[in-house]
């Protein structure tokens, strides 16, 4: 008899804990809701505390975590405080980002260093403060790095926002290489437009309805289109031989 593993067991998480940041609105909520919902005990990580107390009253396994991003000096004592609460720590989320500016040239030499510190210089310094905690306790582990469509395309996507997502395409198949080894899986997700705070206003405008048009399936996505492909690279029973991977979930906007 050939054994097979019921989807309700592949993609079970009880006994995965998890860190998301981001977690206070749009994707990285619902990263949080779906992940807990499959058993993972979740730190939800952002600046609006206010936002993620709300998210944790939601759920008896998510647990709120002030952190801002772009503070690589705050992250030992807060991936102490997320153990402290949930345990171990197993997997990490990196979804905090920015959209930056409108337009590529109304960023400042700032904003150039918000955006590539919020969307790229976190994940770098939170994935290694994060692998080196698991590589210490030898403990397998996962990475999931939110990128985006615009890490491939150009399009109307402002060049620096672009140039920080295909960063983090390679971030991911660079860490993947190195942290095989270790037991680590490192993969990621490229999203096309989904409703969020970020996107929501461009969505409604003239220009965002014209971009529609043109996705092949002629829609935006929710965050809960994203939901198969996060249990899929959280759960190291159905993504165990996945790594460097970043899987694109956009309506098809990509295939132009
Ligand atoms: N929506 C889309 O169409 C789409 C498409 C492709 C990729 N993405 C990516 O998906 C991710 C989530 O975006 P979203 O659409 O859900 O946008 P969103 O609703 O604006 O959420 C962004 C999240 O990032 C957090 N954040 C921003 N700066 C931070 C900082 N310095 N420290 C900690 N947290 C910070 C925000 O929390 P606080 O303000 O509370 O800190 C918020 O929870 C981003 O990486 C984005 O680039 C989105």
């Amino acid at each position: 008899m050939i054994q097979v593993t019921p989807a309700i067991k592949l993609f079970d998480l009880t006994g995965e804990v998890a860190l998301v940041t981001g977690a206070s609105s749009g994707l990285g909520w619902r990263f949080a809701q779906v992940l807990a919902a499959h058993g993972a005990k979740v730190i939800a990580a952002a600046r609006r505390v206010d936002r993620l107390q709300a998210l944790a009253a939601e759920s008896p396994n998510i647990f709120p975590l002030e952190l801002d991003v772009t503070r690589p000096q705050d992250f030992p004592a807060a991936l102490d405080a997320a153990e402290a609460a949930a345990g171990p720590l197993t997997l990490l989320v990196n979804n905090a980002g920015w959209g930056g500016r409108d337009t590529s040239f109304e960023h400042s030499a700032e904003d150039w260093q918000r955006l590539q510190s919020t969307n790229v210089d976190s994940l770098w310094h939170l994935s290694q403060a994060f692998a080196k905690r698991l590589m210490a306790r030898k403990q397998p582990g996962a990475i999931i790095n939110i990128s985006s469509v615009a890490g491939y395309l150009v399009s109307e996507t402002p060049a620096p926002y672009a140039i920080g997502k295909a960063a983090v395409v390679q971030m991911t198949k660079a860490l993947a290489f190195e942290l095989a080894r270790h037991r680590i899986r490192v993969n990621g997700i490229a999203p096309g437009y989904i409703h969020s705070e970020m996107t929501d206003d461009y969505l409604a405008s003239e220009a965002g309805k014209a971009m529609l048009k043109r996705v092949p399936q002629r829609r935006a996505g929710e965050p809960s289109d994203l939901d198969g492909t996060l249990l899929l690279l959280a759960s190291p029973k159905a993504s165990a031989f996945m790594t460097g991977t970043t899987v694109i979930v956009d309506g098809g906007i990509a295939l132009k």
